[in-house]
Formats: C-alpha cells, structure tokens, sequence
C-alpha cells in the first residue's frame, strides 16, 4: 500500500494534539477575532490584531513561496491565530491550498491546513500588490538553490523583494519584510536591502523594515520543528521590528535571540554544517569501528553519553589551533589507521590539516603587521601548565624564529630549567634556546615587543591592556587590536 503522507501517527503532529491550539486562545479570549490596526481597532477585514485581554497580538502575515517551509510556516501562523496569505507563482499549489490540502508532502500538515481554511484564517494569491495591501508582515520562502558552482541562486528572493517593493511604492504602509529563506551573510545587505529601497523609492528603517528569521525546521517533522523550535533567531538592529517579528511566534517555548543580521544568517548556516559534519563523522567514526571489528553504533552511544565535553559547548568556539600531548597524537593515530586501510575518512583526514591552516593564518596576522620584535604571551598549549608537547605556540614561536622574528615570550608556567622527559625532548628539538626567548617579567616583554601576540588566558593575569599601547593580535579570538580583521574578498 502507498504510503500517504502523515499517516503514521509516530510521524504526524495532529492539529489537536498540538500545544497551542487556536481554540485555547478563543477559551480566554470571550471576544471573537478582531483584527486591530496599529492605528487602532476599526476594521472588519483583518488585519493586525490585539487580543488584549491574553496580551496575543495577531497579525496578517502574507508567506511568499508555499513550498515546505512556506507551508509549515502558514500552518503554524494560522494555528497561533494571525491572519496568512499565501503567494505563489504556482497555480497548482494555490489551488491546492484554497481546496485546503497540503502541496506539499508533510505529516500531519494537512489536517492544519484544512482546519485553518475553513476558519478563514488561510488565504492564497498570487497577486503580489493584493497580498502585500492585505497583511501587516511579509515572510519571504522562497527556494535559495545551489548555483551549478555552489553559490546560492538569489533570482526568486531578488524578485519577491522587488515586488513587494513595488506594491508597497507610493503607499503610507508600514511593512516588516522578514526574510527566512536561506542565504549567506551579505545577500541581504548588499543586494536585497538597496533593491527593495529602489522599488519603494525611499530608505528602509522608516516604515518598511528588511529583517531576518532563520528557519530551523527539518521536512518530515516540521511541524513539531516549528512548534518547539531550538530558538526563535532575529536578525536585526531596529528593536520595533524585532518586537513585529517575535510577536507573530505568540507563547512558543523557545529562547528568542535577536542579532545583526549577518550574524543570524551564518548561525543558520552553522547549524546545517554542523549537522553535516556530525552525520560524516559519526560516519567516519562507525567505518574505523567496522574495521576493528566494533559495533560503531554501541560507540557512538557511549560518545554522545558524555555531555560534558562531546555533546556540549566544550571546544565549540572559534579560537587558534589545538594542540597538547593527546589530541593532535591520537588524531594523527585514527587517521594513519583509516588511511593504511583506505577507508576513505576524508572529514578525519582533514582535522590537522585544517589546524596547521589556522596557525597559518596567525603568522599571516602577525606579517601584516610589518613588525619584527614580537611578545608571546603564553607558551603551552593552555594556561596553568607547562605541558609544550605539541602546543601550537610552540610550532608558532619555532617558525617565527626561523624567520628571522626577534621573539620574547612570557609564560609564569613555565621554567626551561624545570621540563622533564618527552616534554624536554619536546622543546629541545623545536625551541632549543628556550631558556634565551623566556622573561619573567611581562613588562620586559612590553618594552621589548612591536607587537604583543596573546596566545592563552596567561594574558588575562597580566595588564597589557594598559600597559602595551601597540599592536596586539589575539591569537584566542582572531582579533587584531580588539577588532575583527575583515580580508578583502577575493
Ligand atoms: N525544506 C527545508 O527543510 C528547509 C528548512 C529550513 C530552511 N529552508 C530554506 O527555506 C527556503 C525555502 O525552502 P523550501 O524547501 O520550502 O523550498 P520549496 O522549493 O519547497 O518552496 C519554494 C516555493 O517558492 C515558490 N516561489 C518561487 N518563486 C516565487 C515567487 N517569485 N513568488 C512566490 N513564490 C515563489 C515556489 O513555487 C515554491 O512553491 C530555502 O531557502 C531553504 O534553504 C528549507
């Protein structure tokens, strides 16, 4: 038999068994809907809507692209109680829609979509002017493909925005357009935002605002995705549009985060290479185990039982390479025994690599300076031990040498006279003048140093900050002088 779509109930999320069913909202509110102007509660056609009396703002919200998030997306609204229009340039799925089925294939979705026609709250068009007059809220979901090159094809994003510009030109309308189709940080900056300021004719952060709101939702389970998101993401610097966008997610349980917009679109795209790369490594991890003859699943069980260093924040910030007597030796170990079997564990083999990049990148830092006297602060490869084996200042401050850098390193943890066995035979073959490049005093260091390099949290026990006024790069952080360093696209 034909699997139809949603109809095992494991998969489905029924519209009645959902925790923000409508009819809750109703329960409290002993007035029927009345959708409310911002300029005040008049109208019999909806539009923005005050329950006052259980602080629920409802909206009319108009989704351009009824594809899976797009759907999802008007289920969830309706269901919350705000008013969707839903704009396609697919006739089949409008028709669909206005029949209240789902064009898409998704549990449980149908059942809200039916539900949400026949109490009115679910609309289509695929007039653009029409959609954008009859809603307060624009939400953008359209297909953001990948370019025969891997670049992101913006052509159906570029032309919703200039056609809600378009509706909205010449009009006295306040507007929030909120992005939530994928796209990379700047799209939306450098493209998206001066098209839509051209088609309306005059700046944005007046009355029409340009937003962002990553979608989180994974297909077969986006309903319950949508109703218990991780967080609800807005990218914007305008707390008013913050406040329209947060408002259409109700009482959804989740914690609201609100950022630049830059940055709320590369957390999506962090998340979904984070995911890639923990399916691929569970992969690679489950192919070595195959090989020794383990069960990769009873492994991986184990692993992801340890909730404080594997499924955790633990090691998930940005900061210069690992390094230490452990990790880049049993690294370097896994990876030797895939290769000698060729078992092809490419995201494993790429772990050191990807390291020494990093420490590349520092010394390009500390090139662009053009200073040639360096302060190191800290050695080993973290604060509060004298452990050198393999610490990635340690391969820094060897390369800076053989450059010919003129280098001094402060470090209170370590002593060149007090290392033993393989951490002195460490140092002997990569900084045999150890004891030479060491100071005990960091303001020897300052008088010394063009530029102060800040390799551990040793730095936070001196008070270079206001003691060096120079150049200082923050190896921890990738920061030159407190900043970010931008580099040139190419
Ligand atoms: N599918 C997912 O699980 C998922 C999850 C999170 C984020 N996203 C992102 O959300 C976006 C949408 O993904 P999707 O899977 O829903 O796409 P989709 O292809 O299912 O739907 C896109 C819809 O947009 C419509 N469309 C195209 N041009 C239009 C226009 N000018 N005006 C109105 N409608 C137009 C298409 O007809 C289609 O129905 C993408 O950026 C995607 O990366 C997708």
């Amino acid at each position: 038999m034909r699997r139809t779509c949603g109809d095992d109930p494991e998969d489905s999320y029924s519209y009645e068994s959902s925790l923000k069913h409508i009819k809750s909202i109703l329960n409290v509110c002993p007035l029927p809907f009345m959708w409310e102007t911002a300029d005040g509660c008049n109208k019999s056609e909806p539009c923005c809507v005050s329950l006052a009396e259980n602080n629920r703002i409802m909206k009319r919200v108009a989704i351009f692209g009824m594809g899976y998030v797009g759907c999802v997306t008007a289920a969830g609204m309706g269901h919350a109680g705000h008013h969707v229009i839903g704009v396609d340039i697919d006739a089949e799925k409008l028709s669909a829609l206005d029949r209240g089925s789902s064009p898409v294939c998704e549990p449980g979705l149908d059942d809200f979509i039916r539900q949400e026609v026949e109490d009115g709250l679910l609309e289509t068009t695929s007039d653009v002017e029409q959609a954008v007059q009859g809603s307060d809220v624009a939400l953008i979901t359209v297909g953001t493909p990948s370019s025969p090159n891997g670049g992101v094809v913006t052509q159906s994003v570029e032309r919703v925005i200039e056609s809600i510009g378009q509706a909205l030109s010449g009009t006295d309308q306040d507007y929030v357009v909120v992005m939530r189709s994928t796209l990379l940080p700047g799209i939306l900056e450098e493209t998206l935002g001066p098209l839509l300021e051209n088609a309306i004719g005059e700046p944005l952060g007046h009355r029409v605002h340009l937003c962002n709101n990553p979608e989180f939702l994974r297909e077969t389970t986006g309903l319950r995705d949508y109703d218990e998101p991780p967080f609800i993401l807005v990218g914007t610097t305008n707390d008013e549009c913050a406040q329209a966008v947060l408002e259409l997610y109700g009482d959804t349980e989740a914690e609201r985060i609100v950022t630049d917009t830059r940055t709320a679109a590369m957390v999506k795209y962090a998340c979904n290479a984070f995911h890639a790369l923990k399916v691929n490594f569970a992969n690679e991890i489950g192919r070595v185990s195959q090989e020794c003859g383990i069960d990769g699943q009873a492994v991986m069980d184990i692993v992801c039982r340890d909730h404080q260093l594997n499924i955790s924040p633990a090691y998930l910030r940005p900061g210069f390479a690992f390094g230490g007597s452990c990790l880049p030796k049993d690294v370097r170990a896994l990876v030797r025994f895939a290769q000698r079997r060729a078992l092809g564990t490419e995201l494993l083999n790429a772990i050191l690599p990807s390291n020494d990049e990093h420490l590349q990148r520092g010394l390009k830092r500390i090139r662009d300076t053009g200073h040639r006297k360096v302060g190191l602060i800290g050695l080993s490869f973290k604060a509060g031990t004298d452990d050198l084996r393999e610490s990635p200042l340690v391969i820094l401050a060897e390369t800076m040498l053989g450059q010919g850098y003129d280098l001094k390193i402060y470090d209170p943890y370590v002593r060149a006279t007090s290392l033993k066995g393989t951490n002195l035979a460490y140092v002997d073959r990569h900084l045999p003048h150890l004891a030479a490049l060491l100071v005990d005093d960091p303001d020897v260091l300052f008088d010394h140093a063009d530029v102060l390099l800040i390799g551990t949290d040793v730095a936070d026990d001196v008070d270079h900050q206001n003691k060096f006024y120079k150049d200082t790069i923050d190896l921890r952080r990738d920061l030159v002088n407190g900043r970010h360093v931008t580099e040139p696209i190419k």
